[in-house]
């Protein structure tokens, strides 16, 4: 593991913008950039942030299940998330958000339990330890799956109403 591990990668974005993503793991570019989500994923996810009136810089936090890169960019092991949660509870408890949005399967059932199914549970409200988690598919899933983009963009409407109920009742965003 820490052959490949460069940089340890906390998140990035504005603590205080109400809006918490987690993503699963660094991938290669974010490793060399030390920043989360550079690769087509990320590209996807400002798309559809860009859709919603978000930006990183002052609505959204991005932060990951685990924090450094893992070779072959698997899947997280139990153990490795489990290493890693503290640090994002931490986070998470700072941060304070109104929404937390959970991108993709890895991160629903680590954050929500091994019984979540992203295919169930995405675009359906999560109310666990008095915050508000809403779980959509992961950008890499869009990008290998286009037809589950018209879901996720419903999903993130939703995402954008609850926004202007609990963050700014102002908040622009010229589709939703
Ligand atoms: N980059 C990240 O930081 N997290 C992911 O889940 C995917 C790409
Ligand atoms: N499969 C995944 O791993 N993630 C998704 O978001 C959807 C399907």
């Amino acid at each position: 593991m820490s052959q490949t591990r460069q940089n340890v990668i906390f998140g990035k974005g504005n603590k205080n913008g109400g809006i918490f993503i987690i993503g699963e793991v660094p991938d290669r570019q974010e490793d060399l950039q030390g920043r989360p989500f550079v690769g087509k994923s990320g590209q996807l996810l400002d798309k559809i942030l860009a859709a919603c009136g978000f930006t990183r810089d002052e609505h959204v936090f991005i932060s990951n299940i685990v924090k450094y890169r893992l070779p072959e960019n698997r899947v997280p092991t139990s153990r490795e998330a489990a290493v890693c949660m503290p640090w994002l509870l931490k986070q998470i408890e700072l941060a304070n958000p109104k929404i937390i949005i959970l991108l993709g399967a890895t991160t629903l059932k680590y954050m929500a339990g091994p019984e979540y199914r992203i295919t169930r549970e995405r675009g359906n409200w999560l109310n666990l330890q008095n915050r508000l988690y809403m779980p959509v598919y992961h950008p890499a899933a869009l990008l290998r799956n286009p037809s589950l983009k018209r879901d996720t963009w419903e999903d993130y409407k939703k995402i954008v109403i609850k926004y202007r109920e609990v963050v700014n009742p102002d908040h622009y965003s010229a589709y939703v």
